[in-house]
């Protein structure tokens, strides 16, 4: 369990944190990123957080990566560089600094980890999971390679590291399609995503996609009729879903893709009102930089990426904890996996 006591004694005795509204004014710059979704009053709270990391960040020589579902603070206030997982993975193998926070879950973490295996990579909470990652084991792709002899097993990034290790290679929601297209075999195996998987196999019917049964506990929850009735109630809204949605879901959309992927649509098509059928600070994340879209509708909060605050990664950095270590054997193999989808990726011009 966090301590968040130990943590909150500890930061008290090094730094100012009381909510500061003259450096909230003197930090507007940043401020102006996130204005529209973050009232003064929590950005008065949440300015001398931002002040301390990223001092701190310079002093210790480290880099913060972000996922794209981070809060508005964490994603505008402090991260180095975010992005969808395919882009955090890249990143992480061009790191030069020291060390590498990771801002998403701990899976992300690891592949940086798997990556970059010089560098000390810190998670701010080592308890931020992912459902998916949770549903398998390396016995799970065991498993399924003795039910599907020969067939290649394809897994998703939101799996652990020895999941990784026991597969032929790996994917995210923005090249799985691409990848399983790619792979010689008629029969491909993905794991553990199954909405991901039957997204996959409708798009690529040429193939015999086989799926794990697990899913994604925010993206499960839209239905197929929750959108339908979303759109005859505000039809010239643009729908826009994550794959991980269930495939009826999918067909009801307008676009789907990875969270990169989703942003990019809506800068490029720039839609009066859009609703993203996915973690709720997706929409928050791009409300200053996009204000002629109106984002509409409900969103999920994935309890996992909100276990990472401001708190935690100023903890994480002033006392190194929470660093993310990976047995270099199954390191050595998972980096064969996420390797051949980053080169794969790249001959297929992702
Ligand atoms: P992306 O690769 O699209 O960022 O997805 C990661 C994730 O966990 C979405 O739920
Ligand atoms: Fe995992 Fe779903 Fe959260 Fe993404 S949104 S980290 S897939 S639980």
């Amino acid at each position: 369990m966090f301590d968040f006591a130990r943590m909150r004694d500890e930061l008290a005795d090094h730094y100012d944190l009381a909510p500061d509204p003259a450096l909230a004014s003197k930090m507007s710059d940043i401020y102006e990123t996130m204005d529209r979704v973050v009232n003064p009053v929590d950005w008065a709270r949440h300015a001398p957080y931002v002040a301390a990391i990223n001092k701190l960040k310079n002093e210790k020589n480290a880099v913060i990566l972000a996922h794209n579902y981070m809060t508005p603070e964490i994603y505008h206030g402090v991260s180095d560089f975010f992005g969808d997982s395919l882009q955090l993975a890249i990143e992480a193998t061009k790191a030069e600094e020291d060390i590498i926070v990771q801002c998403g879950v701990h899976f992300m973490a690891e592949t940086s980890k798997i990556l970059n295996p010089a560098k000390t990579v810190l998670i701010p909470d080592v308890e931020a999971g992912c459902s998916l990652a949770e549903s398998i084991t390396a016995e799970g792709i065991a498993e399924m390679r003795a039910k599907y002899p020969g067939a290649p097993v394809v897994s998703y990034v939101n799996t652990t590291a020895e999941v990784k290790a026991a597969s032929d290679i790996c994917c995210t929601s923005s090249n799985a399609a691409a990848i399983v297209r790619a792979l010689p075999d008629k029969t491909i195996i993905m794991t553990p995503d199954q909405y991901l998987a039957q997204n996959v196999a409708n798009e690529v019917p040429e193939k015999n996609v086989v799926w794990w049964e697990g899913s994604c506990i925010v993206h499960e929850q839209y239905t197929a009729q929750d959108i339908r009735d979303f759109r005859e109630w505000h039809p010239t809204t643009r729908i826009i879903t994550h794959p991980e949605c269930p495939p009826d879901v999918v067909a009801e959309s307008d676009f789907s893709g990875s969270t990169s992927g989703i942003i990019t649509y809506v800068r490029d098509e720039m839609p009066e009102h859009a609703m993203l059928v996915t973690e709720c600070s997706m929409a928050s994340n791009i409300a200053d930089e996009l204000p002629e879209v109106d984002f509409v509708g409900p969103c999920n909060m994935c309890p996992y990426m909100k276990k990472i605050t401001l708190e935690k990664i100023l903890w994480s950095l002033h006392a190194g904890e929470q660093e993310v270590q990976v047995d270099p054997e199954v390191a050595k193999k998972a980096r064969l996996a996420v390797e051949r989808m980053i080169d794969m990726s790249r001959e297929l011009g992702i």
